[in-house]
């Protein structure tokens, strides 16, 4: 049910120059979702009367991503003055006037936070009837993060940013994780009293908790159970820390939900990927975007699917493979590679060294070896033969390639787009094919062979070549002769 005293602003306004990155910090992916979209997920999951989110480097790009995973976000356009703390001022003034519950504001850039931890906060917080409750996280390396400064009596003292701190609070390991409750009209007092004296020269937040506490007012901060759930992305480094955590997640899950996962450390699981039970995940596997996998597969070793769909107990063996459908019982691999619009159908087969785009091969039918096969349409039962190659482009257009039911290609064929091959035909070895062919027709396209005998002594006479030849044109004809005579 929906918390109507429960507003949620996401702070996502900022460059994130410690990215070192022409993307926004926050359209950064992790497990191949931005940065921005987990923290709205959670927010989500707390159902709150409104979420804004204030945004202003690259304002439209983070605002559409935003829009596309929470249409009912309000959108807040921070102004030129920097700060987090301006930063909600102007989120604030998104509410009704006569708002009177809490205000939850996260960072845009701490994605790891989950919603039971949200919501004790929140609840925290009500219960103590505090003006102002900070998440805060006790961690190793405390470098970079405001440090929760308490008082002697182990109260909230104040937040002080590390580049403001002196050396004996730098020393401080416990963190402010940028997560926070506030009443609305508490924060709204206060907000108008910032400074901007700090070494950034920026509106903080985090001062409101000290004039909140100057005012007379309660304030606490709340240490996180698991401290790196609290773990900010700053830059490349957390990005990849936060990524293999997550990970580590959501593959220990799929275990837990049926999934063998052999080697855990090597398999990428994206948040968007669904699995059935019963798939079995080997070493080196990434499984991206909206893939799925049907119970009884087998994906791996060292295969990357994107956005791919699996059917039931297929097997996808050392295989790069995006927007392709593989269907139920097939067997891919190993080194295929399955371009967009590869649709393999039931029982079918992409072999070893085999290309495919846009090609849809029928129930049964088999691409084994060595081919390229691309704007192609297969039948049923086909076999095609090794090292075919569809030549679909003449340089300014591409072109199909039509092969009907029960067709057998020979070893080496190139299919020579636009072309047709009708149900049941043949086709020699080392053809190329340039006209359609016939159903039940057998093609050939190369010229018939020609041996010209005593090639070899006539025209490199001395060579060891030329030696073996005589040696073996004279045996046979000595076997030639006995066998005359016995005959
Ligand atoms: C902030 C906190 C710090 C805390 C840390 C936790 C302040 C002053 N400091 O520091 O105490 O330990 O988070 O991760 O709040 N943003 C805006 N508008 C701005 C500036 C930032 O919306 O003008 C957004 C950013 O996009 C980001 C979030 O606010 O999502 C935090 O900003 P960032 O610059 O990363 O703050 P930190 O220095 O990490
Ligand atoms: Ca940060």
């Amino acid at each position: 049910m929906t918390d109507q005293n429960l507003a949620i602003i996401v702070l996502a306004a900022g460059q994130g120059t410690r990215m070192k990155s022409a993307t926004p910090k926050v359209l950064h992916h992790l497990a191949g979702v931005p940065i921005v979209t987990h923290v709205l997920a959670t927010a989500r999951e707390l159902d709150p009367a409104v979420v804004l989110t204030v945004v202003r480097h690259e304002r439209d790009k983070v605002a559409e991503v935003v829009t596309a995973h929470l249409p009912s976000a309000v959108i807040i356009d921070q102004d030129e003055t920097p700060g987090t703390g301006r930063a909600v001022e102007q989120a604030i003034d998104g509410l009704p006037a006569d708002f009177g519950g809490e205000v939850l504001v996260l960072n845009g850039d701490v994605p790891l936070l989950d919603a039971e931890t949200l919501r004790e906060l929140v609840a925290h917080h009500r219960e103590s009837g505090a003006a102002a409750t900070v998440l805060s996280s006790v961690v190793p390396d405390p470098s970079g993060y405001g440090r929760i400064v308490r008082r002697a009596d182990g109260g909230l003292d104040r937040i002080v940013e590390h580049k403001d701190a002196t050396a004996a609070q730098r020393a401080i390991d416990e963190i402010n994780a940028g997560v926070y409750v506030f009443g609305a009209g508490a924060l709204r007092d206060q907000l108008a009293n910032l400074s901007i004296a700090n070494a950034q020269g920026e509106k903080y937040l985090t001062e409101v908790i000290e004039l909140l506490r100057r005012a007379g007012s309660d304030v606490a901060a709340v240490p996180v159970g698991e401290p790196w759930k609290a773990e900010g992305i700053n830059d490349r480094a957390q990005l990849a820390e936060a990524g293999a955590r997550l990970n580590a997640l959501i593959v220990r899950g799929w275990q837990l939900n049926g999934v063998t996962v052999q080697d855990p450390a090597t398999t990428w699981i994206d948040l968007t990927v669904t699995l059935d039970n019963d798939v079995t995940i080997l070493p080196g596997t990434q499984l991206k975007g909206a893939t799925t996998v049907a119970k009884d597969a087998v994906i791996g070793p060292d295969t990357t699917l994107v956005d791919c769909e699996v059917g039931a107990g297929a097997t996808v063996k050392r295989t790069d493979g995006t927007l392709a459908v593989i269907g139920a019982g097939a067997s891919v691999g190993p080194f295929s590679y399955l371009r967009p619009g590869t649709v393999l159908s039931e029982n079918g087969k992409i072999g070893t060294f085999v290309e495919t785009k846009n090609a849809h091969i029928g129930l049964g039918s088999k691409v084994p070896h060595l081919s390229y096969v691309g704007d192609t349409t297969i039948g049923e039962g086909v076999n095609i033969g090794a090292g075919a190659i569809t030549a679909n482009y003449d340089d300014i257009d591409k072109h199909r390639t039509e092969i009907g039911d029960d067709v057998h290609t020979g070893a080496h064929n190139v299919f020579v787009a636009p072309v047709r091959i009708g149900d049941g035909a043949k086709i020699g070895a080392g053809a190329v094919i340039r006209k359609d062919v016939p159903a039940g027709a057998l093609a050939l396209s190369v010229a018939p062979q020609r041996n010209i005998e005593g090639w070899v002594e006539k025209n490199r006479p001395g060579t060891a070549a030329a030696e073996v030849a005589e040696r073996a044109r004279s045996a046979q004809k000595a076997d030639d002769g006995s066998q005359r005579q016995d005959g």
